[in-house]
């Protein structure tokens, strides 16, 4: 059985991306993404997975969801729906990595959420995570991570597994 793990970082409104970007970059968030999906299958939908500067996303299978029959980048493999994404993930853990749209048909299926809580807002963020009812999770870590010159904002790393 494969386990559904999704991996976001959201602000204070629950916002996770403007403009088709994310919403800044956290030197030690990027590295703590890297190290939770390396060698994992990733599932994105295709508007995130064209927000990357070098895709794909090395050393990981990369699932691209698009409705576009005709759609194809080398080293990607192609989906149709989150279903078929799921099958196609090669890994017993397959991460869900975005965006809101896909984070909206996967959540009621993740068992695992790495959750990054940055302690700021965006006023021009336009796409948000849906909902989180806490009653559903349990929290197992949480690591504070200070601001400093390669992270702009503090932030959480937090663990909630369903319970
Ligand atoms: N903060 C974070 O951790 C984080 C993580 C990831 C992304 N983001 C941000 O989120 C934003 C992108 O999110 P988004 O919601 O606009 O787009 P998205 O979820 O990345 O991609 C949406 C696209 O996925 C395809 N798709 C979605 N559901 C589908 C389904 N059921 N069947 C077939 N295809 C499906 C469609 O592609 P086609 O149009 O090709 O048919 C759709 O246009 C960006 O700003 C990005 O930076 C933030």
């Amino acid at each position: 059985m494969k386990s559904i793990h999704a991996i976001v970082a959201i602000d204070e409104n629950g916002a996770i991306g403007r403009q088709g970007d994310l919403l800044c970059h956290l030197s030690a968030d990027m590295r703590h993404f890297k190290e939770v999906t390396m060698g994992h299958s990733i599932i994105m939908g295709r508007k995130t997975f064209e927000s990357f500067p070098r895709r794909p996303l090395p050393g990981r299978q990369n699932v691209v969801i698009t409705r576009n029959i005709g759609w194809q980048y080398p080293g990607v493999t192609v989906v149709h729906s989150l279903d078929e994404a799921i099958e196609a993930a090669d890994t017993d853990v397959a991460f869900v990595i975005g965006g809101a749209q896909v984070y909206e048909q996967a959540l009621p299926r993740v068992d695992v959420l790495h959750l990054t809580r940055i302690h700021a807002r965006w006023a021009s963020a336009d796409v948000f995570f849906p909902h989180i009812d806490m009653s559903e999770w349990q929290e197992v870590s949480r690591e504070h991570h200070v601001s400093d010159h390669r992270n702009a904002y503090e932030f959480d790393i937090i663990t909630l597994k369903r319970r």
